[in-house]
């Protein structure tokens, strides 16, 4: 694909001086002239903006120094370069020095030197870029770690006997993904399926998850509607971002005995295969209605025994290590991760 050329704005009040900028450098760049600074801000307003401003600053009228404090205020992004004669030094170094301008050139000015000039504007333009976009990436992080911190709060609002158990699960799922290499991103959405793997309940009524005794077995079927459901919330997320997938398989187990899908061995997607590690043992480790905690040796004896039968065997044997080598405990505090 053909790279766009950067647009560029010369302004001066000499219209052949401006043609021959115009010869110099149309090549390179999207060149477009205007003769004055009153000239160049109505062009400005009505047309797409300029990566970089170049202009005289004696011009009758609006001067350089008037017109380009104006751009600075109105088009922050676009890159301001100042041509004056050496009589106006004192001018162009308080404008470079009050920040609304990049560089000043003397006049006359060579091409090589204001093509430089050009090019450092345009390497100093995406440097603003991409600072900018790292803070609002950032900010959005930000955001939408608050909002899956509020739906994990939510679902487990419903139900007291899930309270902290998915931060519990996201803790040992990501110290798990951590021993198996995984990269920052695969880490990232890891996190979010596992702050959200049981959001799917929020389809099941109170009254079942919170009522003691053993369920029914059409109390049980709908509980094992939860993956699907959840899959269904988040699958507009798209492929990039795996985590509905990963939430709707974190209950299948690698010999096909689990649920949805009855999927096997390498058809379960890793992180569900992680997570289905940690779930169960949370899930062993805390109290239920219809029975108190199992302990977590309990817990760990019997990812021992389901190790490459039930459950992934690499993360059964991190896991193992984790617990019995490496001290881990769970977090107790909600949202501590
Ligand atoms: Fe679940
Ligand atoms: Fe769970």
């Amino acid at each position: 694909m053909p790279q766009t050329k950067a647009r560029v704005l010369m302004v001066d009040d000499d219209p052949n001086l401006l043609e021959s900028l115009r010869r110099q450098f149309s090549a390179t760049y999207d060149v477009v002239v205007a003769q004055g600074g009153e000239k160049a801000m109505e062009l400005m307003a009505s047309s797409e903006p300029f990566a970089v401003l170049v202009s005289d600053l004696k011009m009758p009228g609006m001067d350089g120094i008037e017109f380009l404090s104006k751009a600075a205020a109105l088009y922050p992004d676009t890159v301001r370069i100042l041509l004056t004669g050496f009589a106006d030094l004192k001018n162009a170094m308080d404008a470079v020095n009050q920040g609304f301008i990049f560089r000043f050139l003397n006049k006359p000015c060579p091409p090589e030197t204001l093509g430089q000039a050009l090019a450092d504007a345009l390497r100093q333009r995406s440097l603003v870029e991409a600072q900018r976009e790292n803070y609002s990436l950032k900010r959005f992080k930000h955001l939408l770690e608050g909002i899956v911190q509020g739906f994990s709060a939510l679902v487990e609002a419903r139900d007291p006997y899930l309270a902290g158990h998915q931060t519990r699960v996201t803790a040992l799922t990501l110290a798990i993904a951590r021993e198996l290499g995984l990269g920052a991103d695969d880490l990232d959405i890891l996190r979010i399926a596992a702050l959200l793997h049981d959001i799917g309940k929020v389809y099941v009524p109170a009254d079942f998850l919170n009522r003691p005794g053993i369920l029914r077995e059409e109390e049980f079927s709908v509980i094992k509607m939860h993956p699907e459901v959840g899959y269904g919330i988040l699958k507009n997320l798209g492929e990039d971002w795996p985590v509905a997938t990963i939430i709707r398989q974190h209950h299948e187990r690698m010999d096909g005995s689990g649920y949805p899908q009855g999927l096997v061995g390498s058809e379960i997607v890793q992180g569900a295969r992680i997570i289905a590690v940690a779930d169960v043992v949370d899930a062993m480790c805390s109290h239920r209605p219809y029975r108190p905690s199992l302990g977590i040796e309990a817990a760990l004896r019997e990812l021992e025994m389901g190790s490459g039968v039930s459950y992934d065997e690499p993360c059964v044997q991190i896991c193992l290590r984790l617990f019995r080598v490496g001290g881990f405990v769970f977090p107790t505090a909600p949202g501590a991760l």
